[in-house]
């Protein structure tokens, strides 16, 4: 775990934690919805408007010069990041979101009526709704794994969807909403062999963990800058440079041509083929800020640190009588649902407002997982590298008093 100087100086890079809410210092444990930023991020896009605005790959002035290669170097460090084998395998989108349907859509003349698309009953709606879309344009099939009572994803059941039929295994790294980190190497794995494209949802594991995706062998990982300490509106599409080769383009415009004529257009080479349009610039230089900024601390220690926050408030959760933890996964990562008796979620959530603590309510954007529950919704206490011990002690005691007004 950081220690409490690390602790205390880290904190101070982030502005945002300082400030009272309610009459109450700020907890924010709401990280899985979107983390604050640091000062560095900050400061990458006020350097950028103010110095170096200009528009990227376009013009034939310093101000765009200096402008592409800020884009460019940022692009960069993201494929270091993660390790991409090229920085052409690093696709600039809005968010995890968009770089899913980006894939849905260019998949679509590869898929035939009977062809299965695998997905699991943990997905957040972004990863469900496009490919359940991809298989109405093509007729294709969408399959999904079941649970197990502990809500890991259910292997064996898994094992017995896969065929030849699969096309494409799409899973979370880890379930946004109650946090079970998936075995996404052996789900890979599986699906490698009987020749399947592979996409992981990263959105929840890019913030807790070091991401190699030539280790991990899928096809696509996809997350957004804005739950990794980066700005909203940016998101990364990793693909393998020859799966991404052979996708058609997404969207049309600037950009993304090569040559274009009244009768036929022909397109650019990666990473630009996907990227229409003047890009969120700014975003993705003080994404790479982000990447940086984790980088400049050992991430072990940080994920340590986040592990220990998560299992010290569960234990806590765990004692009291009225609260019942949604799942016992063998990993969890980020945060923890609950319900408290025949509380509403909501109310929950509103009081703990009250008292400066930020949750999130209701059903996180994972309806069939919570129908699978057989819950209208929980209440999620998600955690980051700022988060402390004192701050989820603040946060049990508010949460013991207000079981009483419920
Ligand atoms: N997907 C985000 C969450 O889990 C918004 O809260």
């Amino acid at each position: 775990m950081l220690n409490d100087i690390e602790l205390t100086n880290l904190r101070k890079q982030f502005p945002v934690l300082s400030q009272q809410v309610n009459d109450h210092p700020l907890i924010y444990l709401d990280n899985a919805a979107t983390s604050q930023k640091p000062l560095c991020v900050l400061e990458a896009i006020n350097t950028y408007y103010r110095d170096i605005n200009a528009n990227v790959h376009r013009a034939s002035h310093a101000l765009s010069a200096q402008a592409t290669a800020a884009y460019e170097n940022a692009r960069d460090i993201c494929a270091q990041f993660i390790n991409a084998n090229s920085s052409k395998e690093i696709i600039w989108t809005r968010g995890t979101t968009e770089a899913i349907n980006l894939i849905a859509n260019c998949l679509t003349t590869e898929f035939q009526a009977g062809d299965e698309i695998i997905i699991s009953t943990l997905e957040h709606h972004a990863n469900i709704v496009p490919w359940q879309m991809l298989a109405q344009r093509t007729g294709a099939i969408l399959k999904i794994i079941p649970l197990l009572p502990s809500t890991d994803i259910d292997m064996q059941a898994y094992k017995l969807l896969l065929n030849d039929k699969t096309k494409l295994v799409a899973v979370s790294h880890v379930s946004n909403a109650i946090g079970t980190v998936n075995p996404i190497e052996d789900i890979i794995a599986l699906a490698k062999q009987v020749g399947a494209k592979v996409l992981i949802d990263g959105a929840q594991g890019v913030s807790h963990w070091t991401i190699d995706v030539q280790a991990l062998g899928c096809d696509f990982y996809v997350f957004s800058g804005h739950k990794m300490y980066g700005p909203t509106g940016i998101g990364v599409l990793w693909g393998k440079e020859a799966e991404l080769n052979q996708l058609p383009p997404w969207q049309g415009g600037g950009e993304m041509i090569k040559t274009v004529s009244f009768e036929q257009s022909t397109y650019n080479e990666l990473p630009f083929k996907f990227e229409a349009g003047t890009p969120n610039i700014s975003a993705a230089i003080s994404l790479a800020s982000a990447m940086t900024f984790l980088n400049s601390y050992d991430r072990q220690i940080l994920a340590n640190h986040e592990a220990e926050l998560l299992a010290y408030a569960t234990a806590k959760l765990e004692k009291m009588p009225r609260i019942k933890i949604i799942g016992n996964p063998q990993q969890r990562a980020g945060g923890v649902s609950f319900i408290i008796d025949d509380a509403h979620n909501g109310d929950v959530g509103m009081l703990l407002d009250l008292q400066g603590i930020a949750v999130r309510t209701g059903h996180h954007c994972a309806q069939p997982l919570m129908q699978s529950l057989n819950l209208s919704g929980t209440i999620r206490v998600s955690f980051a590298i700022y988060n402390t011990k004192a701050e989820v002690d603040f946060f049990i005691k508010a949460l013991n008093e207000l079981q009483d007004l419920l």
